[in-house]
């Protein structure tokens, strides 16, 4: 793979579903109800870089591709600007800048009080995502980081609330969290426990 592929290939790819949903939702090419397909569309897209993010680490390891290692941040940010689009779209169109109502639906709809905790996460990750914030929150910047997975199942937990039928796309988001949260688990025992 060509230097330039491993560099810029993932913020290009990254792009690309966000400038397609942007165009289609100018040209009025969303269908019956534009808003609704722009919510749902960037609320699956922010759960599918949030699981990308989540697969640099076993894949570096398993594979050796070292050159996927500054990627889990721009896959991170991915994740946060669609979930940003995501709630900006529900914001301004849902609740029309209400933030009266906004409080309210955090408040009673569960389904939304999970989502704007995932979304909150997402947000301070994304403010510490700078080289300057690492040296300066140096080991609390680790354990702030490892909030990336409560996003990640607050996020599911988000979407099986919501659904109101089907949850066998939820369910498979979350088998595949839960499985790469699984390799996160430090499986071997010790060598006194084992002796
Ligand atoms: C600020 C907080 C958030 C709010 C207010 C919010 C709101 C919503 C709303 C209104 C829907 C559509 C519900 C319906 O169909 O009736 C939705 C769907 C969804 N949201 Fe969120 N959301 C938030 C955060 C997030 C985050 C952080 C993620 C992922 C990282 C996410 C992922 C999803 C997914 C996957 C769906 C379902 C999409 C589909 O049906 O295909 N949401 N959300």
């Amino acid at each position: 793979m060509s230097d330039a592929l491993k560099r810029f290939g993932i913020p290009i790819l990254g792009a690309l579903p966000l400038v397609g949903l942007v165009i289609a939702f100018s040209l009025d090419e969303l269908g019956a109800d534009p808003v609704e397909k722009f919510t749902h569309e960037t609320g699956e897209w922010a759960l599918r870089f949030l699981i990308l993010t989540l697969l640099v680490t076993p894949l570096r390891r398993f594979t050796g591709w070292s050159w996927l290692a500054p990627h889990r941040r721009t896959l991170g940010l991915y994740a946060f600007v669609y979930a940003a689009h995501h709630f900006a779209t529900y914001l301004v169109f849902d609740l029309g800048f209400d933030f009266a109502f906004l409080g309210e639906d955090i408040l009673e709809r569960p389904y939304i009080t999970v989502g704007f905790a995932s979304f909150l996460i997402l947000l301070a990750l994304a403010a510490t995502s700078t080289k300057g914030a690492v040296k300066r929150l140096k080991k609390k910047w680790i354990a702030l980081h490892r909030l990336v997975y409560a996003a990640a199942i607050l996020a599911v937990v988000h979407f099986l609330w919501l659904v109101k039928a089907d949850l066998l796309e939820p369910l498979i988001y979350g088998a595949i969290v839960a499985a790469l949260l699984a390799t996160r688990v430090p499986w071997k025992r010790s060598t006194a426990r084992s002796l």
